[in-house]
């Protein structure tokens, strides 16, 4: 024994000095499991020296696991997922995933582009969400390449054909997910399309910052949102194409304010509509620059979350339809409000109103969706 560990060392010290900045940021891939026809996920797992690691697995280019510290240094895994392909395949949340070719709501599916009229797969109350039928969270996306170094990180790819779902054009989509260690994810996503058509393409994470189950509630979580304005919707959730202020409404989350302050507001339509919150922030700055878009600070845990985009706006969704039925990875029921999702994306419904921002896309240009988060930990 006392023979051997001499050279078990030398070893496992000339593994290291052959890695590109051993010790700084590290992608490395492995095998997630299989879904039920055999078809094999993958996993890429990227890690930094500030202790936060993620898992991106090729089922919707999602993350399916990230571990951040708690106050007191202990990491805990703050997103809602699985531990299997299978179930995030046959559930309907898109945890963590990558939702496109349109995030959010097209109403009854229909689109104009040029004159001509498009019907898209429908899926919620007659409208299409998320991509229609089968969206790009329940594709089988294929790692492009892992880098590690200053950063770690991974590009995913994925082809959708012509027609898919309705949608017009061939399109390529990318989503690259980078760890720093300066404590933050970042995620780019890029399309381009061979035919006019139309993309909004988000993140659909589900954060939960606390430290075990006994805090899970999201309630006591302070939330600021940079937006001044949202746009109200219908009873299915569909943008009316006003742009109205937040200001003397329980939307107004300018200054932080816990979540669960106005949730049970019966009084306000929109939160009726909703089941609690689910609408899209009109975000203040200008599109196309990278600004904060919101920050949720759990008291219980320390752990503090910023949101960063380049995109109009940002959908906050409390996790209404989650009804105790679901169990997660963890063996936790996930119930409602039980996670903070921030989904920085274009208005839904833009193709179908001429005041929000252009959600099309023409063969030549790509189009580019940046979504960064920050955690830190407050004292
Ligand atoms: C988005 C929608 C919600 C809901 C979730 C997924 O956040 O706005 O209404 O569909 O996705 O359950």
């Amino acid at each position: 024994m006392s023979l051997l560990r001499p050279l078990i060392t030398a070893v496992a010290l000339g593994a290291l000095a052959a890695m590109p900045d051993a010790g700084a940021a590290q992608a490395g891939r492995a095998t997630f499991g299989a879904l039920a026809d055999g078809t094999r996920i993958q996993a890429v797992d990227l890690s930094s020296r500030t202790g936060i690691r993620a898992r991106i697995i090729t089922l919707g280019a999602r993350i399916q696991s990230l571990y951040t510290p708690d106050r007191t240094g202990k990491p805990d895994d703050i997103v809602l997922g699985f531990a299997s392909p299978q179930q995030y395949f046959d559930d309907g949340n898109y945890f963590g995933a990558t939702v496109g070719r349109f995030a959010n709501r097209i109403g009854k599916g229909r689109f104009t582009l040029d004159g001509h009229a498009y019907q898209l797969a429908t899926n919620d109350h007659g409208n299409s969400l998320h991509g229609g039928t089968r969206g790009f969270d329940k594709r089988v996306w294929k790692i492009d390449s892992i880098t590690s170094g200053r950063s770690a990180s991974v590009t995913m790819s994925y082809v959708s054909p012509d027609g898919e779902e309705g949608y017009p054009g061939t399109m390529h989509v990318t989503a690259t997910y980078t760890l720093s260690d300066s404590g933050e994810l970042r995620i780019d996503y890029r399309a381009s399309t061979d035919k006019p058509t139309i993309v909004n393409l988000s993140g659909h994470s589900y954060f939960n910052l606390a430290s075990g189950p006994a805090d899970f509630s999201t309630m006591p979580d302070l939330l600021q949102i940079d937006a001044s304005r949202y746009t109200p919707v219908d009873e299915v959730l569909i943008p009316t194409g006003e742009i109205a202020p937040v200001a003397g409404t329980p939307l107004d989350f300018r200054k932080p304010t816990p979540i669960g302050l106005h949730i049970r507001d019966g009084n306000d339509a929109q939160i009726r509509y909703c089941h609690g919150y689910d609408m899209n922030f009109v975000l203040d700055g200008r599109p196309g620059t990278l600004r904060r878009a919101a920050r949720v600070a759990d008291p219980r845990s320390g752990r503090v979350l910023e949101v960063y985009t380049t995109a109009p706006g940002v959908q906050f969704y409390s996790g209404n339809f989650l009804s105790g039925t679901v169990i997660g990875k963890s063996g936790i029921a996930y119930r409602q409000g039980d996670a903070v999702v921030l989904e920085p994306q274009d208005f839904p419904d833009a193709p179908n109103h001429a005041n929000f921002p252009s959600a099309r896309l023409d063969p030549g240009t790509t189009y580019h969706n940046v979504i960064v988060y920050r955690f830190s930990v407050q004292r």
